[in-house]
């Protein structure tokens, strides 16, 4: 319900009516294989439909820090995880965030973020930050809703991540999820 309100206040940020699935939530954290990260972070962590299956499947010690730049579902996922560092602020901050927290990389970004709504300049200037601060073998994982293919800003943003990362594995469409989607993991 908070969700479905927050999409009609920020339509363009929240991207989605509902919160994302358990198939979509488990089929991304599968392919993000945490067991092996000591640093993960989550962009667009909403309220917190991904962050659940993420925190189940991190080993004892590891970093995890899930951003939002909504407070409304930051607060949220505070509440409803206790023990996780949550940052209400943009992931373009995310820098300023990993020095106030003495991180030099990331092994694993799951996001949410609704790239195809961002413009040319912003999906460049956070991927090149997300491909900075990512170790080498590090992933980037991100689902997209198929609809957006009509969206100019699609195509972009697949381009961009074609031309900077090394490997690019893609998902079969996740057909039960509201919107469906495929995930893309990007390998630096
Ligand atoms: C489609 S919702 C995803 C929510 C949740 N992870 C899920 O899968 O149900 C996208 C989220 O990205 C957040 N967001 C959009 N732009 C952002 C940015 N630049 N930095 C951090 N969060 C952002 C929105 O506030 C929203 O919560």
């Amino acid at each position: 319900m908070k969700f479905s309100k927050e999409f009609l206040s920020h339509p363009a940020t929240a991207s989605s009516i509902v919160p994302s699935s358990k198939i979509l939530s488990s089929r991304i954290t599968n392919m993000a294989n945490l067991k092996d990260a000591e640093v993960v972070f989550e962009f667009g962590c909403g309220s917190g439909a991904l962050t659940r299956d993420i925190v189940s499947n991190l080993s004892d010690g590891v970093v995890f820090i899930a951003f939002d730049a909504n407070s409304t579902f930051t607060e949220i996922v505070k509440r409803k995880y206790p023990g996780v560092i949550v940052i209400n602020g943009s992931a373009e901050n995310v820098e300023k965030y990993m020095k106030q927290y003495s991180i030099d990389n990331v092994d694993v970004i799951i996001s949410s973020l609704p790239w195809a709504a961002f413009s040319h300049a912003a999906q460049s200037r956070l991927l090149r930050i997300i491909y900075r601060i990512l170790n080498s073998g590090g992933s980037f994982l991100t689902y997209i809703y198929l609809h957006t293919f009509v969206f100019p800003g699609q195509s972009r943003f697949r381009k961009i991540l074609n031309r900077k990362f090394e490997t690019i594995n893609i998902s079969n469409a996740v057909w039960a999820n509201l919107f469906p989607a495929d995930i893309t993991k990007c390998t630096r």
